[in-house]
């Protein structure tokens, strides 16, 4: 069975509370908080689910400016956030080096928290969910044998950070998409133990609507996680998810 995931991405931002008054607000919240690089440690020190939201696709070497999945383990990481529509798309990743990294993250004992999604004209001509197979299709690699878990969250490019939230009706078409895709290009056995979450302007407002379907295993949030009462009232809603069969 899925694991449950709700998952702060604070991005290149950290809470305008401050992160010591965000982590004492949520400090009993079954979360994971994915802070910047270099917060990961006084995070970690007071936080049980931390997540890098990079990592490098070397082990070690010389790659300036890259950090491995060993050394985020080492910083008390437990998850890694792979191929989010901001690293493929304003840093041109492509599923290539994306399946590198979700080897390394494989390879370094982490859980990776992959990120698949179509844009907005993929959606318009019908083609997202061959689009979000055909993502699923290129991280199908050997090393994902090996994952004792894998976290797949769909974040339709054109939803995120715009305040435009796929519909609860969308997000379950997608999910049964990700379950077929995971079945036919994934090892088997793997796909029943990976978690689909939706990403792209949850808030405590529409979380409801995304919940109602009962397929999804929890959201992956930017804009609001950033703020302990808002993320708050979506660890709240997750209790409102159905019961798993
Ligand atoms: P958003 O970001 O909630 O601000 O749309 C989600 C994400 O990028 O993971």
């Amino acid at each position: 069975m899925p694991n449950r995931y709700l998952i702060a991405n604070w991005k290149m931002n950290i809470p305008p509370e401050g992160i010591v008054t965000y982590l004492d607000a949520v400090k009993d919240a079954n979360a994971v908080i994915a802070p910047p690089f270099v917060y990961l440690k006084d995070v970690a020190a007071r936080f049980a689910n931390i997540s890098a939201q990079n990592c490098a696709d070397q082990k070690a070497g010389a790659f300036t400016g890259e950090v491995s999945a060993d050394m985020l383990r080492d910083c008390g990481a437990r998850f890694v956030i792979i191929g989010h529509s901001e690293r493929r798309t304003i840093y041109g990743e492509d599923d290539g080096l994306i399946a590198r990294k979700l080897e390394m993250v494989i390879d370094a004992g982490l859980t990776p928290i992959l990120c698949i999604g179509e844009n907005e004209q993929q959606r318009e001509r019908g083609h997202a969910v061959e689009f979000c197979s055909d993502q699923l299709c290129a991280a199908a690699i050997p090393q994902l044998a090996n994952a004792n878990e894998i976290v797949v969250a769909y974040e339709p490019i054109w939803a995120i950070g715009t305040g435009r939230n796929a519909t609860g009706a969308m997000v379950a078409e997608i999910v049964g998409a990700i379950r077929d895709a995971l079945e036919r290009f994934w090892p088997d056995g793997l796909a029943s133990r990976t978690s689909i979450l939706y990403g792209g302007s949850v808030t405590p407002d529409n979380v409801d609507d995304l919940i109602a379907d009962g397929r999804i295993d929890g959201f992956l949030v930017g804009g609001a996680s950033l703020d302990s009462k808002r993320f708050l009232a979506l660890a709240e809603a997750m209790k409102r998810l159905p019961a798993q069969p």
